[in-house]
C-alpha cells in the first residue's frame, strides 16, 4: 500500500513533496486538518508525518518515531574512542568510500560515516523505510547531525543497482540482509518486519558485491552465521555471546 507524507504544523511542505518524489510516496498537504482526520482517510496506509524537529510513522495503529535508534548509543560510544564492530571488522578509516546496501534504517551508515567522515551512499529497495530513514538522518541532533548529513538515500534494489557500477568504485560495500528471527529487540523493529524487503542474499549479487567493492564486503548474520555458511563466506572470530555474526568476502581480484 502508497504511503502518505504529510506534514505536521511546524514541518515544511517542500519536503514532504520531495521525499514523496524521491521514494514513491504520495504527498498529502495537511491543509489544517487534525492528523485524525488524515489518519481516517488513507485506508491503514502509513503516514509520514513530518515536523521541524520530529517525524513520526504512523501504522496499523502505531507511531514509530524517526531516530537513530541503538545507532546513537554507537555513536556516543565511537565519540569516546570506542571502535565499532563493524569498523573493527571492514578496517574502516577516514577517507573510506562505502556503499551501505542494505540501508535499513541508517544505523551502520551513520556508524560508517562517523568513521570514514565522507560520504555514504545507503541503498533501500522500500519507499517507505527509505523516506522515515531519510527524514530520520535530517533530524538528529549532537553526535549525529554530521553523520548523519553524510549518509546519501537511494531508493534501489541492490540486485540491480549493483550491477550498473564498475568495478572497484567503493572500498567496502556493506550487506545486513533481513536475518533477524522474530523477537528482536527495538521499538523500530517491527517497522523493518513490516516493509522490508526479506529475500536471502543471493550468491550472484555477493559477487556482484565483490566486484564493486576494492577492498572487501562485509556481511551480517545472525549469531549462528547460518547465511553465512550458505554463501560460502567465513564467519570473523567473535565473542561466544556476540548475537551477530561477521563475514568477510575480499573484492574480487
Ligand atoms: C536488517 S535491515 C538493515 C539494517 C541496517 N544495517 C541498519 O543498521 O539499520 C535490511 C534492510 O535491507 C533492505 N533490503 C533487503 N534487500 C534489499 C535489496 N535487494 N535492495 C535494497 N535494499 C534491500 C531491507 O528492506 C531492509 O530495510
Amino acid at each position: 500500500m502508497q504511503a502518505i507524507v504529510t506534514t505536521a504544523p511546524s514541518g515544511d511542505p517542500a519536503e514532504a513533496r520531495e521525499l514523496a518524489a524521491r521514494f514513491g510516496l504520495r504527498a498529502e498537504p495537511r491543509a489544517d486538518r487534525a492528523l485524525s482526520t488524515i489518519l481516517a482517510n488513507v485506508a491503514g496506509a502509513p503516514v509520514l508525518v513530518l515536523a521541524a524537529r520530529r517525524a513520526d510513522l504512523y501504522e496499523r495503529g502505531r507511531a514509530f518515531r524517526a531516530s537513530a535508534g541503538m545507532a546513537f548509543l554507537r555513536l556516543v560510544r565511537a565519540h569516546k574512542g570506542e571502535i565499532d564492530p563493524i569498523v573493527a571488522h571492514a578496517g574502516l578509516r577516514p577517507g573510506d568510500t562505502v556503499l551501505d546496501a542494505t540501508l535499513g534504517l541508517g544505523g551502520d551508515a551513520l556508524v560508517a560515516a562517523h568513521a570514514t567522515r565522507t560520504r555514504v551512499v545507503g541503498l533501500e529497495s522500500d519507499g517507505t523505510i527509505a523516506a522515515f530513514t531519510q527524514a530520520s538522518l535530517r533530524r538528529l541532533g549532537s553526535h549525529g547531525r554530521e553523520p548523519g548529513r553524510s549518509v546519501e538515500v537511494v531508493h534501489a534494489d541492490h540486485r540491480a543497482w549493483l550491477r550498473k557500477q564498475p568495478d572497484g568504485s567503493y572500498d567496502v560495500v556493506l550487506l545486513d540482509p533481513m536475518f533477524r528471527r522474530s523477537g528482536d529487540a527495538g521499538p523500530l523493529f517491527d517497522l523493518l518486519r513490516f516493509h522490508a524487503e526479506h529475500s536471502p542474499l543471493d550468491a550472484q549479487t555477493l559477487r556482484e558485491a565483490q566486484r564493486v567493492a576494492r577492498r572487501g564486503v562485509l556481511l551480517k548474520d545472525a549469531a549462528r552465521g547460518e547465511e553465512l555458511q550458505r554463501l560460502g563466506v567465513v564467519p570473523r572470530p567473535s565473542r561466544r555471546s556476540a548475537t551477530i555474526a561477521f563475514g568477510w568476502a575480499p573484492a574480487s581480484p
